[in-house]
């Protein structure tokens, strides 16, 4: 008997890092596969031009749930998944991230006692006010299968004494970054917006902290206001985007900033491996700035991605205008220096046969109740 496995999709960041897995799951001839996507992220860019690029299976279901307040999108997803899970039986649901999708299908398999999956677990920033830690954290109480990408994660989920078993898989992330980030090279998007290598700051900002407070927005874009001399490539997040609009930011302060719609991966890779530094709040950049040997400055109280700050080429700026100032001096005056940390860091989210191991283990726990 094939054992059911359905995998939740619903925002950007889940399905690219879920490529891999989710492809070799679909040619798994022992697994019956459902993908379903709850419809978080709906927008052309947000979404389908991913499921092109990445070559995936288009979900068998698609909850449609859209935008909505946390309560809303949480409970619009728990209602229909249930009534999915209710006909369909799997014998193992699996979840990535810490997405409102992700934490909405966890409760309601947990709740049906379906064996729950949890991948990139064990992820902690240790801030409460922010959306996603709530929703990794539950998560993690969740799952009878914790897949960590490193050993930090491992560690915060001894800690915590989470119930199910704790497994560090490596990150499967990492395999789609390396096969995208070699195509990426052939790309001439820099020459096409008139840059040169290492020679722009590479900007990304969406989380509800950064950008829905205008304040802290505001502390943000004053920073970056005063580096005229340098060109700001800034791909803007719907989110940013409505942000941006309300904030009415004086537009001659940012005419050094090159605002361009959501990229695909390849292009925003392209736009990484190129860049002179990154400035972001986005989790899977941090990693991916540090993969591509770019320093990389963290819009954040504190990162989830914590290794790269250890080893001193990713730096916490916070949302402070001074912070963030102070760490692009840094970067600009230490190019050997940190050439020299990246030539001899290891990188701490690889393991081999990623995509491989989670499957088997995927497998294993199908059906293995609490
Ligand atoms: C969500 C995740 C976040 C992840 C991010 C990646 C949660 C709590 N947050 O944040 O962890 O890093 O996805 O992008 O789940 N919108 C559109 N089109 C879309 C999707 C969203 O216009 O396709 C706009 C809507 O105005 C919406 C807003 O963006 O209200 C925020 O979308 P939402 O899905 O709530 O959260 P993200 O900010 O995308």
């Amino acid at each position: 008997m094939k054992k059911k496995l359905v995998y939740i999709i619903g925002t950007r960041p889940e399905v690219i890092r879920s490529a891999h897995v989710i492809l070799a799951l679909k040619n798994d001839r022992e697994i019956d596969f459902k993908l379903v996507h709850t419809g978080q992220h709906y927008d052309h860019l947000m979404n389908d031009v991913f499921f092109k690029e990445l070559n995936l299976p288009h979900p068998d279901v698609n909850l449609k749930i859209g935008s909505g307040t946390h309560a809303e999108q949480t409970a619009k997803i728990m209602v229909k998944l249930e009534k999915f899970f209710a006909k369909f039986q799997p014998d193992i649901v699996a979840v990535f991230g810490d997405t409102n999708s992700s934490l909405a299908a966890a409760l309601t398999a947990v709740k049906l006692q379906i064996p729950l999956a949890h991948l990139e677990a064990g992820c902690r920033e240790w801030e409460m006010d922010i959306p996603e830690e709530i929703n990794r954290r539950l998560i993690d109480h969740c799952s009878n299968i914790l897949l960590a990408v490193s050993e930090v994660g491992v560690e915060n989920l001894k800690r915590e004494k989470v119930m199910g078993e704790i497994y560090n898989i490596g990150d499967p992330l990492y395999a789609v970054f390396q096969i995208v980030y070699k195509k990426s090279a052939n790309l001439n998007i820099i020459e096409k917006l008139g840059l040169k290598k290492g020679e722009y700051f590479l900007l990304t900002i969406h989380r509800d902290k950064n950008v829905d407070n205008p304040d802290n927005f505001r502390n943000i874009l004053d920073a970056l206001s005063l580096y005229k001399d340098k060109m700001i490539v800034f791909p803007i997040h719907p989110r940013t985007r409505k942000q941006l609009d309300l904030l009415e930011y004086p537009s001659d302060k940012l005419s050094h900033v090159i605002f361009l719609d959501p990229l695909n991966y390849e292009e925003i890779l392209h736009m990484v491996s190129n860049a002179e530094l990154i400035i972001t709040d986005s989790g899977g950049l941090q990693k991916e700035a540090f993969w591509s040997k770019v320093p990389c400055i963290v819009l954040r109280e504190h990162t989830a991605w914590i290794e790269p700050v250890e080893y001193g080429v990713n730096h916490l700026a916070r949302i402070n205008t001074e912070e963030i100032k102070s760490a692009i001096a840094y970067i600009i005056n230490n190019e050997n220096k940190l050439k020299n940390i990246f030539s001899k860091a290891r990188n701490p989210y690889h393991k081999k046969n990623t995509t491989i191991n989670a499957i088997n283990l995927l497998k294993e726990f199908a059906g293995k109740r609490w």
